[in-house]
């Protein structure tokens, strides 16, 4: 999801991360990726399944799905990886890459309306096995740059055939207007990371705005269409 150093810039700090590998660590590292592969999968079918679930349900009460699609991500190795040396370190065995990287698990919800937002989030974190470790509001606090999207890390279990898992998922939800500006604005940065000038940025934010706009029109019209539906029943 996030792409913030070029592929030839990840290529390289891969390289200099395996030369502080002992080479008698290498395959212990490299056994340690699929077992983590294995589990954050894992965890993403439980998240995954979770969401689908309310949508149907939503779907046979309401006659409405507020989830419109549901992606999903593992991230790769080599950005797990030069996410763990930006922060620093040069411990890269799973135990220390499960506790300093919570978005390992990438899970990104599009609903149709901002309400939608949020009922999936009360209604997910309602959940007995679902522990919310961490919430980033930016749809009530948006970025600097317009960025709109509500994120949380949450931790639940995954039982395998000799134990249990407590995984980290990180779910962003936000609706299909706020995905539109995320993804072009994600296309632009990754083009020119280092230097987007002032007018583009203020275009951006400009743009954004507009579509936070739109966004509460739209669950308004969508509010005033229901009341007249439920007086014509
Ligand atoms: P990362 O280390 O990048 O994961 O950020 P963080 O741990 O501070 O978390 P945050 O909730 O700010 O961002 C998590 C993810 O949200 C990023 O990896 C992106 O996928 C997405 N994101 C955050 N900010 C922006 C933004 O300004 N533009 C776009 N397009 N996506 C963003
Ligand atoms: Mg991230």
């Amino acid at each position: 999801m996030e792409r913030n150093s070029t592929d030839i810039e990840q290529a390289k700090m891969l390289k200099d991360a395996f030369k502080q590998i002992e080479p008698q660590n290498i395959e212990k590292i490299l056994q340690e990726y699929i077992e983590i592969r294995n589990i954050y999968n894992a965890a993403i079918k439980e998240v995954r399944t979770k969401l689908e679930i309310l949508d149907d349900e939503f779907n046979y009460r309401y006659k409405r799905n507020p989830i419109h699609s549901i992606q999903s991500r593992l991230k790769k190795p080599n950005s797990i990886i030069s996410k763990m040396i930006k922060k620093g370190f040069a411990d890269f065995s799973y135990s220390k890459i499960k506790e300093e990287i919570t978005d390992i698990a990438g899970i990104r919800v599009i609903c149709q309306y901002i309400d939608d937002i949020f009922t999936i989030y009360d209604l997910l974190s309602g959940q007995s096995d679902v522990k919310v470790v961490k919430i980033s509001d930016y749809i009530n606090n948006p970025k600097e740059n317009g960025y709109r999207s509500f994120h949380m890390i949450v931790n639940i279990p995954v039982f395998f055939s000799d134990r249990t898992e407590h995984v980290n998922v990180e779910i962003q939800i936000r609706t299909i207007a706020m995905d539109y500006w995320a993804s072009l604005e994600h296309e632009l940065k990754y083009k020119n990371p280092d230097n987007i000038p002032p007018f583009i940025k203020a275009k951006l934010l400009e743009c954004a705005e507009t579509i936070a706009e739109t966004d509460y029109k739209m669950q308004e019209i969508y509010k005033a269409v229901s009341n007249i539906e439920n007086q014509d029943n």
